[in-house]
């Protein structure tokens, strides 16, 4: 973990161009899922991890991958996310995919 912070942190720094691994943290860091599901996390919201531990028995799943991201971007009428309900279709399946696949 401290790792991948320092990989992050000199992409973020330096400006070098990011290498695919790391574009889906960045992309995590741009939506501002970090907000909630850094570490620490805030409130009830679970970390990066956690979420990439849960969702790994989905791996290879397709249709549970694509009820997943419709799931997440679901709008509630209280207690919802509006980072998650802004996401647009691509952006739920990417982050899906992303933390199916390990989530770093
Ligand atoms: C304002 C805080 C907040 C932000 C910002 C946020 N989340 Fe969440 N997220 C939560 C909370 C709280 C939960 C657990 C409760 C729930 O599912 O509503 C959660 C749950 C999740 C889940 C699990 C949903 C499930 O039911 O299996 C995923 C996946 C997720 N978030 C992804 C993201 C992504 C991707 C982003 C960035 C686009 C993001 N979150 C931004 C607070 C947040």
């Amino acid at each position: 973990m401290k790792h991948a912070l320092a990989a992050l942190c000199s992409v973020l720094l330096i400006g070098s161009p990011s290498l695919p691994a790391h574009a889906s943290m960045n992309l995590a860091l741009d939506k501002g899922c970090l907000t909630c599901h850094g570490n620490p996390p805030r409130g009830r919201a679970p970390t990066i991890p956690d979420l990439a531990r849960e969702y790994a028995k989905f791996r290879g799943q397709e249709t549970e991958i694509l009820r997943l991201s419709a799931h997440l971007r679901e709008h509630h009428l209280f207690g919802g996310v509006p980072a998650h309900e802004r996401l647009s279709a691509e952006e739920a399946e990417h982050f899906v995919r992303w933390l199916v696949d390990g989530g770093r």
